[in-house]
């Protein structure tokens, strides 16, 4: 498995890099229950020696690949008894250095919540985050998994349902005083945003129709004009496509079609896939194996 780093010429304004990630080397992952149509306990325990070694070396790739970029990379250490914690994106919501802490919607993953809260005030310790905070308990709100700065429009692009209560999106705009889009998720397969929805540092707002409601598709075409608006097919969609981290104009993802590639090398990024398919086992994908804790707004 080789990445494939392809470059394009134009030259996009890279805000906010070089950037700061969590990240959650795969110690103690593991597949061995079932919240998401994506995970098959069986097919793990079959083969868990070999899927884990896939694992570690997917993420070390994954790993050098942001280090090569430039980006400042912290790790929280994943104890035994939280498989997903390597899903970082899941541990919360960080705009302006404020980390707002997730509560996560099934027991499986609800221990994961003490570990990212003691190691979010490590990083408030360091001066590397400026508040920790938490959203009323009755809520539920998984993180970047479901609520997405889009830093070309100053908004947050918030997913609802199968994880985050819709509830949560209204805290989230008060907590920031940013507007935020709330989208309704339909399926089981694509229950969190950051696998149906991304947008990019030009503009550009990748989606996989098929993921939201009518309405929701709706909210998305009044605000993204077509010429910026992509939609994904149902292969790139199962590929994870949207779950991409954006580095100026450097694109890392797992697995892109020719024909996708095409159109956003077009629009003047590079596409550096990094496949991390066993993790896709779990449901998850690039994105999800990070947290950006550099994202910023335009203040003043
Ligand atoms: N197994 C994990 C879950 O179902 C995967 C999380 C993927 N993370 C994400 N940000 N989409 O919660």
């Amino acid at each position: 498995m080789s990445s494939g780093i392809t470059s394009s010429s134009k030259n996009i304004k890279d805000r906010g890099s070089p950037g700061r990630l969590l990240m959650c080397a795969p110690d103690n992952f593991s597949v061995i229950y079932n919240i998401n149509e994506w995970m098959q306990p069986q097919t793990w325990l079959s083969n868990s020696n070999e899927l884990k070694r896939n694992a570690e070396q997917e993420w070390h790739h994954l790993y050098q690949t942001f280090q090569s970029l430039e980006m400042s990379i912290d790790l929280v250490s994943q104890p035994p008894g939280v498989p997903d914690m390597v899903f970082t994106a899941n541990s919360g919501v960080v705009l302006d250095g404020r980390v707002l802490l997730s509560r996560f919607r099934h027991k499986e993953r609800q221990p994961e919540e003490k570990y990212f809260a003691q190691h979010f005030e490590l990083l408030k310790s360091k001066g590397i985050v400026v508040a920790v905070d938490e959203f009323p308990a009755e809520l539920k709100q998984e993180g970047v998994g479901d609520c997405i700065w889009d830093c070309k429009r100053q908004i947050f692009w918030a997913g609802y349902g199968p994880r985050s209560s819709k509830e949560a999106t209204l805290y989230i705009q008060k907590y920031y005083g940013k507007e935020v889009v709330a989208l309704e998720l339909l399926s089981s397969l694509f229950y969190h945003l950051d696998i149906s929805l991304s947008p990019l540092n030009s503009g550009e707002v990748l989606y996989y129709p098929e993921a939201f409601n009518e309405q929701s598709q709706k909210i998305i075409k009044e605000r993204v004009p077509a010429h910026e608006l992509i939609a994904i097919d149902k292969e790139d969609a199962f590929n994870f496509v949207c779950n991409l981290v954006n580095v100026g104009d450097k694109i890392v993802l797992s697995r892109c079609s020719n024909k996708l590639k095409n159109i956003l090398q077009a629009k003047g990024y590079s596409i550096i896939e990094v496949p991390v398919d066993t993790f896709g086992l779990a449901g998850g994908s690039v994105c999800c194996l990070t947290l950006r804790l550099d994202w910023q707004s335009n203040k003043g």
